[in-house]
């Protein structure tokens, strides 16, 4: 059942190569088109859409914040994300042309659950990205995107996350297929990119060995924090949560660019930063990020920075190197999130704590 391994989690994790080939397959046909036939929206309606809500919990929240910055770059649709145990409170704006993307993948997240009912009260359309079939969210919702992942029985989602995201993509290049706003060879190419993500987590977890041994160096920090930019944000918030829910670590994933505007505050001799360097491009994130990290270092803070595997400018500002295959900005989260639920797994390892069953959690949270 754990297939050799000493926890689900620990073979959720390497199964993730696997998951996400699956959640690719058959969604992409030989005429180069992108099928999501679950999608029972039409295509008239999808055009028709003006504002594109996701709510989501926990880690299928962080998802979420990936997806927004896809979604809106691909498809020109204003994009929200916001936590479903917020949304309903709030007396939201949406309607029928509004589509409201409900993440889950259990479908039985009580709070997913009750945001989405709310949404249908004003007519909006909801699409469900689900993991297990036959749920409730995915029964109530319009639509679905099933992400074909397996059952997932750690507590802490894993393979869960990153098929989430892939099924998010995919939704985000549908969206931009139907609506015309990029061309056939620009999706074509980013499905070319994401068919080879299967096999860029395999080399991330052929090389993982120095994050093991990164577990048993931090085994006994106070402290963690984890910092990112653009879609590296939600990749540190998904790293902290994972070290707060296995190792009851206290832990926290910030923006980069907003430690001036507060958390540097926290920075002192020997606290770990994880830093999560994008690719390098024609934007200024990746030296904006290089200079967050001098800050962090100028105050004896230890730096485990996450960077391309030729990215050598980082080299000045890492006290260890966590190093990524090549990619592209977007996709990004796919490869830099893996190291981290590894990190969090062996810590909470070495601490004898049960990865599984972390204590007062449940795999699904049926109550609000
Ligand atoms: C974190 C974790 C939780 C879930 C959240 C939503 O590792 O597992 O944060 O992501 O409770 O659950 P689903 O996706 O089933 O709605």
């Amino acid at each position: 059942e754990k297939g050799g391994y000493d926890w689900f989690m620990r073979k959720e994790i390497y199964e993730q190569p696997r998951a996400v080939a699956d959640t690719l397959l058959g969604r992409y046909d030989e005429n180069s088109r992108l099928v999501l036939d679950e999608i029972r929206i039409s295509e008239n309606e999808l055009r028709s859409i003006d504002k594109i809500v996701i709510i989501a919990c926990g880690t299928a929240f962080y998802a979420g914040m990936v997806a927004k910055y896809a979604i809106e770059h691909w498809t020109r649709i204003p994009c929200e994300v916001e936590l479903a145990s917020e949304f309903r409170y709030r007396d939201p704006i949406v309607g029928p042309t509004t589509l409201v993307v409900a993440i889950s993948q259990s479908g039985e997240t009580a709070d997913t659950l009750m945001a989405i009912r709310h949404a249908q009260e004003q007519k909006a359309r909801v699409l469900a990205v689900c993991n297990t079939n036959g749920s409730t969210i995915p029964r109530e919702a319009d639509a679905v995107i099933y992400t074909h992942a397996g059952p997932e029985i750690g507590v802490a989602s894993t393979k869960g996350f990153l098929t989430q995201l892939v099924a998010c993509y995919l939704l985000g290049l549908y969206l931009a297929q139907v609506r015309g706003t990029k061309f056939g060879d620009e999706i074509a190419a980013t499905m070319a990119e994401l068919q080879a993500m299967p096999a860029a987590i395999t080399e991330v977890l052929e090389a993982i060995e120095p994050v093991l041994d990164l577990a048993g160096e931090f085994a006994d920090a106070p402290s963690v924090l984890f910092l990112g930019r653009h879609v590296g944000y939600p990749v540190a918030l998904e790293g902290a949560l994972k070290l707060k829910e296995l190792a009851y670590i206290h832990a926290e994933g910030f923006a980069a660019g907003e430690l001036k505007h507060g958390p540097i505050a926290l920075l002192e001799e020997a606290l770990p930063v994880f830093a999560v360097v994008p690719p390098k491009g024609r934007d200024q994130l990746h030296a904006k990020v290089l200079s967050n990290l001098q800050e962090v270092r100028a105050r004896g803070a230890r730096t485990i920075v996450l960077a391309e595997h030729d990215d050598t400018d980082v080299v000045p500002y890492a006290d260890v190197l966590i190093r990524l295959p090549r990619v592209s900005t977007l996709l990004q989260p796919l490869v830099a999130t893996v190291p981290l639920q590894v990190f969090a797994c062996e810590l909470a390892t070495r601490k004898g704590h049960d990865v599984d069953q972390p204590r007062n959690l449940a795999k699904s949270v049926t109550v609000e």
